[in-house]
């Protein structure tokens, strides 16, 4: 079986596993991270959000043979280490917020709403209404309006 190397979480991982198996199912069959979750697998729910590179991704459409060596994937899991916490500004708003319901779609919305004020802060603006109506991430619980009110509040401590 071909192995694939990839940096997980801040630590290189090598898994035998075929070349077309959606990364999704190598983080949470054979890593045991299962912070992202399988909502659709087809790149439609987002409840898998994650981040390559530091952007958000959904590895439930991308097979582990795409990952080079050096790609570093972020899930939930990892988060608060990027910023050196025990929680990352953006999870200490939900807590504040008590955004949450039954959580199944929270860990993706969290990797969306960090990813967004990443790429909106690079491009030297403040988050507006109109950036957050481009996240598409589902919540069946209807969380959207707690939902924006903390990535605006994570957004100051970011
Ligand atoms: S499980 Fe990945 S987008 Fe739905
Ligand atoms: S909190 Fe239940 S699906 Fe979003």
């Amino acid at each position: 079986m071909p192995q694939h190397t990839f940096v997980l979480n801040g630590e290189s991982v090598t898994v035998d596993v075929e070349d077309d198996v959606r990364i999704l199912w190598v983080l949470r069959d054979l890593l045991g991270v299962t912070g992202p979750k399988y909502g659709c697998g087809i790149n439609v729910c987002k409840a898998c959000t994650s981040h390559i590179n530091g952007k958000a991704f959904n590895p439930c459409s991308v097979p582990v043979s795409a990952l080079a060596d050096d790609d570093e994937v972020t899930t939930i899991e990892g988060l608060p280490d990027t910023v050196g916490a025990n929680l990352h500004p953006m999870q200490e708003a939900w807590l504040d917020r008590d955004v949450a319901q039954c959580g199944y779609c929270q860990p993706g919305q969290i990797m969306a709403a960090v990813a967004l004020v990443r790429k909106v802060r690079d491009e030297g603006r403040a988050i507006s209404e109109a950036d957050l109506d481009t996240i598409r991430n589902i919540c069946r619980c209807g969380t959207y309006t707690r939902i924006r009110q903390a990535i605006k509040q994570g957004a100051e401590s970011m």
